[in-house]
């Protein structure tokens, strides 16, 4: 049989944040955009998803859609909620943004290969090793919105950069 690269199963990675319409949808377009620049768009679907459900069904938050697109992100993930069953049988990896969403998501795995695909995107920061989590810019101001997309565009590189070499 020929080599069809289409056809290769793809990476799957799924970004989890609280409400689904700030940091993640944000790490879910940081992270393609930098797949579709390297290259790499049929190696990877990327989705997000909230662990509450009271922005299902919504645009993320104006102003991280705002901030991301000054930065040329199209930020238009229409907000679901996290599902253990099909995402943990769907996705090769649950990214999630700070330690409330860890334990979270941990208490929902069946089983240790479900924990085992349970990542902290603070791991992957190395312009900013101070920052053990990616903070809730909800209540915050431009600079939170600016910070959490320092911190996402930090990570995702790095996060691209050890899948490549897996
Ligand atoms: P996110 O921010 O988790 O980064 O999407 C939040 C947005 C809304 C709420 C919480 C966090 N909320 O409680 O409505």
């Amino acid at each position: 049989m020929t080599h069809q690269p289409d056809m290769e199963k793809k990476l799957r990675l799924l970004f989890i944040c609280l409400g689904n319409i700030c940091r993640s949808p944000a790490a879910n377009a940081v992270m393609q955009k930098l797949v579709d620049e390297t290259g790499k768009t049929n190696k990877y679907f990327i989705d997000s998803a909230g662990i509450g459900a009271w922005h299902i069904g919504q645009l993320p938050d104006k102003r991280m859609r705002q901030h991301a697109q000054l930065r040329g992100y199209n930020v238009n993930h229409i907000a679901r909620q996290f599902n253990a069953a099909h995402d943990f049988d769907s996705f090769d990896y649950i990214i999630v943004m700070d330690e409330e969403n860890y334990e979270d998501i941990s208490t929902r795995a069946r089983s240790e290969a479900d924990m085992n695909k349970v990542l902290r995107m603070a791991s992957f920061l190395k312009a900013y090793p101070n920052d053990s989590f990616i903070p809730d810019p909800y209540y915050s101001g431009a600079e939170g919105f600016e910070h959490v997309l320092d911190l996402l565009e930090d990570a995702c590189a790095e996060l691209l950069r050890k899948l490549e070499k897996q």
